[in-house]
This record gives C-alpha cells, structure tokens and sequence, in this order.
C-alpha cells in the first residue's frame, strides 16, 4: 500500500494591526450592521511586514507543532496571490530564511483555491514516494491590491499566513481523495489588473487598474453551488457520503457562503468552523490558518473525516477529504513573533487613501479621514 500525506504540524501567523468595521466607516459608506449581516466580518488584519515574514513565521510554528528541523524537508510550496516577488519565489526565499537546505520549492497561484491545490500536489507526490516530508503555506498580503474607499472589495479581504506540514505515513489517515476544478471563462469577475507583467513594462498605469476588479455577486453564486458540488464529488471518490464528515473546514470566503453551501449538502452548521470573523477573508491563507484554529479550539479528533472546500479567482475550486492522524497537540512551540510596530492601521493605509482619492472624487492631498 502507498503511503498517504498526513498533517503532522500547524501553524499560522496573524499581523497584529487590526482594520475593524468601525474604522472602514470613517473612510467609505458603509456600517458595521451591513458588513456583519452580509458577510460575517468584524475585522480583517493588515500587515506591517512582507507576506514572505508570515509565511516563514507560519513555517517556524507549523515545523515546531510537527516537531521537524528544517533540514527534515523535502519540499516547501507556497500558495499565494500576493507574492512579494514573482522571483525568486516565496518559498525559495523561506527556504533560505529556515536554511531547509534540502528542500526543493516553488510557489503555486490558484487563488483562494491555493492551499487546496498545493496540498492536491503534494499529495501525489508523497504517495509516489518523490517526497516524505513537506511544508504547504498559504501566505497572502491582499491589502496591497485594495482601494480603501472600495465598499465592494475592501470589507472582505484580510492580511495572514497558515502552514501545514504533510509527512508520509502508512495507514488509514492522510488524504482520502482530492477534487480540482477551474472555469477560465469565468475568470473576469476576479483580477488583479496590475500584478502580472500584462502591458507595457515601464507604462504607468490608469488608477483603476493597481486595484481589484470584482465582481461580487457572481462569484458569490458560483461559489456556493461549486463548493457544495466540489465537496460531493470529492466524498463520492473517497467512498464516504456527507454523514461520515465530522468537520468542514471550508475557504473562509463569507460567512453567507460557507453557511448556504454547507446547508446545501445538509451538513449542520456545528460541524463546520469558521473564523471569518476577526480575519475576513484571507484567500491561500484562510484554511491553514482555520486549521490552526480548529486545532487550538479542540475539534480536531483522532481519525475524523475533515472536508476542505475552496473557491476563488480563476475561477478555481477544489476539495480535500482528509482523515485526521492520531495526533491533535502540537509537540513544541515556537516563541519567535513579528517585529513589533506602533503603526495605527491608519498609518498603515495612508498611502492607499491618497493613491485611490482621485477615484472618489477627492484630492490626495486631502486628510485621509
Ligand atoms: O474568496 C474568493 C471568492 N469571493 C467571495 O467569496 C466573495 C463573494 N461575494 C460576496 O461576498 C458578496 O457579493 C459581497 C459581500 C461582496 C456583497 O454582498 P451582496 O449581498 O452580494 O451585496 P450586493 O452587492 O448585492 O449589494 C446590496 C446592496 C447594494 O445597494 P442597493 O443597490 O440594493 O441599494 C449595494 O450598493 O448593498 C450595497 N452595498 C453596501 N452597503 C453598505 C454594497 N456594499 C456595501 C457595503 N456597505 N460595504
């Protein structure tokens, strides 16, 4: 028998600088009612430092919890939409950063799919026999695509990196089956214009095209009915139906989504975890960082049956149907943190504000707030 990818370790790192509801009403229209009634958010993070400083401290925290040295790993991939650099990669730059010397590494963009799809390849390659050991993160900085007075996009997205690592390990648990899907037609309804090498290199570029294009309510059907379907499909391959499933963990992309797409598959909202509420919706990174979660809030069991749904730009979807292993504590800690700032998340977005002023018909040079 093939050995299966197993999560031995997790971690996450959440920028400490806090964007609340409250604070997004003194700079567009909009209230803390709405957020929270469409979407399940009361606030989202923004970061002080490169996403490349969450995804090595997610590292440093998921290797401590599985209790690896860096040098253990065969491979780091990281699932970004926001990579500090095209290249060298985020996960070449972690893989320095941990001196993981015997890690191969590449980054992979599947939107808020990412996570889902890395593991998807990890997968395979650890049933192979190419890879034992393995470091999956998902790291985003989406603030960096925002326009802060964008009432349709900036409510929802959120600054953070989660980590897994997978090791190779005969038995029952690990990966069950995975299910990837795209619609590149469909792709038009989330984009970064400005992130990609489209366009004239040195050209400067029309306001409207640095931030994200979105286009909310399509992409809000598409991933209610794709999750739901995504995780039947995926359940059906693994031989289980949806009674055998203990725990969803599902992409945190609205609270309204996750709640209709699992109540579309008749699963009961307590055995699905959500943590939208003070991260907003991280793309790559949500479900690491809802691993972690589950894991330190005790809904993780030995032996579970956990789904894992995704849905984002692309569009993308995938699923993974897990059994959970034996182990639900960590074994070590990590005590390293972020370099401390004493930026106001004001300080933090005061660039933005002037940037994307013109769009709202005021001044740069006008008060942000
Ligand atoms: O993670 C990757 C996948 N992406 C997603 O999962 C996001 C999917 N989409 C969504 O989450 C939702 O479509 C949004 C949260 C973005 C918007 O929620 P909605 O329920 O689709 O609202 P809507 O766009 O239909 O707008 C309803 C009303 C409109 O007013 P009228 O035309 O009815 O008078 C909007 O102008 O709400 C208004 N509105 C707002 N009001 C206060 C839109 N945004 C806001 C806001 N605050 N932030």
């Amino acid at each position: 028998m093939s050995p299966k990818a197993v999560i031995t370790g997790w971690g996450k790192c959440v920028p400490p600088v806090e964007l609340t509801n409250q604070d997004l009403e003194k700079v567009m229209d909009t209230n803390d009612q709405w957020i929270f009634e469409r979407t399940g958010i009361k606030s989202r993070r923004i970061s002080h430092v490169e996403g490349t400083d969450l995804a090595e401290l997610a590292a440093r925290r998921a290797l401590a919890c599985a209790g690896l040295e860096p040098e253990e790993l065969d491979l780091i991939v990281v699932a970004s939409t926001t990579p500090e650099l095209l290249c060298p990669s985020v996960a070449a730059m972690v893989q320095d950063r941990l001196g993981a010397v015997n890690a191969g590494t590449f980054d992979l963009n599947a939107a808020c799919s990412g996570f889902v799809y890395a593991t998807a390849n990890i997968t395979g390659m650890i049933e192979s026999g190419f890879v034992k050991k393995v470091l999956v993160i998902g790291a985003e900085k989406l603030h960096i695509a925002m326009d802060y007075r964008d009432r349709s996009t900036a409510i929802l997205f959120g600054d953070g990196a989660g980590a897994a690592v997978y090791e190779a390990t005969e038995g029952d648990a690990g990966v069950l089956a995975v299910d990837l899907g795209a619609d590149g037609s469909m792709g038009y309804t989330m984009v970064f214009p400005s992130l990609g090498t489209r366009g004239e290199p040195y050209e400067a570029r029309p306001i409207e095209d640095v931030r994200l294009y979105f286009e909310g309510q399509p992409i809000f059907k598409m991933a209610v009915k794709g999750m739901a379907a995504s995780t039947e499909k995926t359940l059906e391959r693994a031989g289980l139906t949806v009674d055998d499933v203990d725990l969803v963990i599902p992409h945190q992309a609205n609270a309204r989504i996750i709640d209709a797409a699992t109540r579309r598959m008749g699963i009961p909202p307590e055995k699905v975890f959500t943590n939208i509420e003070n991260l907003g919706n991280t793309a790559a990174a949500s479900i690491p960082m809802a691993i972690s979660d589950a894991a330190a809030a005790g809904r993780l069991h030995p032996g579970d049956i956990v789904a894992f749904p995704a849905f984002g730009g692309g569009i993308t979807w995938g699923t993974l149907i897990m059994r959970w292993g034996q182990r639900t504590e960590p074994v070590g800690t990590h005590q390293g943190e972020l370099p401390p700032t004493d930026a106001t998340v004001f300080d933090l977005l005061e660039n933005n504000l002037r940037f994307f002023a013109p769009l709202h018909g005021r001044d740069s040079a006008d008060p942000i707030i």
